[in-house]
């Protein structure tokens, strides 16, 4: 429904109120605009440039201190491939390697990986596009149905060969049980893993 405007003729509303009433408002609006502005200045002040090594690329990007590394990736760097699930360090949707070591970058800070080799899942394709070997294997084996846990499995399965902790399946689920999978793939993942294990013995 819309308002009607004050009578500024009526007896009951002076001009002059009228005008005090609006400066007011405006006033306090542009105490609002000022307040937010500082906010954003002060948050931009905060920022740090962190150089980063992705995938064999060198990346700076500019972010507070508290960013975490799954932040950088995703907004600053564009990398979407590694996943946000809890957000707390629980499900491993956000699994990373930093320096060869799985990391959860949910729980990692930005400026904690300056200088370290990030691979992500965009990263594990060799140049020709062709696929690493344990994406094969997932892909060959069913590991996955909805896939947001994939790539965060894909990296921690590849730490978890090459840690040594591939030994039979019991110590594979014992050492992939920091990633989570919502729709129970895990015996084919347990499986790929074999399969990736296995070729590289063979
Ligand atoms: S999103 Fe990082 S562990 Fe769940
Ligand atoms: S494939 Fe859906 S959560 Fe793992």
């Amino acid at each position: 429904m819309s308002k009607t405007p004050p009578d500024l003729d009526s007896p009951g509303v002076s001009r002059r109120g009228f005008l005090q009433g609006t400066s007011v408002v405006a006033g306090s609006l542009g105490m609002a605009v000022g307040a937010a502005g500082a906010q954003d200045a002060e948050a931009s002040a905060g920022t740090r440039t962190v150089e980063l090594r992705v995938n064999g690329v060198a990346r700076q990007v500019s972010v507070l201190p508290r960013a975490t590394l799954v932040e950088a990736l995703r907004d600053h760097l564009g990398l979407t491939g590694t996943k946000i699930g809890c957000n707390q360090g629980q499900c491993g949707a956000c699994t990373v390697l930093m320096d060869g070591v799985r990391v959860n970058s949910c729980l990692t800070l930005t400026v904690m990986a300056e200088g370290a080799e990030i691979v992500t899942v965009e990263g594990l394709s060799d140049p020709t596009g062709d696929l690493h070997p344990m994406q094969t294997a997932f892909a060959e084996n069913d590991a996955f149905q909805c896939g947001y846990c994939t790539p965060g499995q894909i990296l921690s399965a590849i730490a978890c060969i090459d840690e040594g902790h591939a030994g039979d399946a019991a110590e594979i689920r014992e050492y992939m049980s920091g990633n989570l999978c919502r729709c129970g793939a895990y015996p084919n993942i347990v499986t790929a893993i074999e399969q990736v294990r296995d070729s590289r013995q063979g």
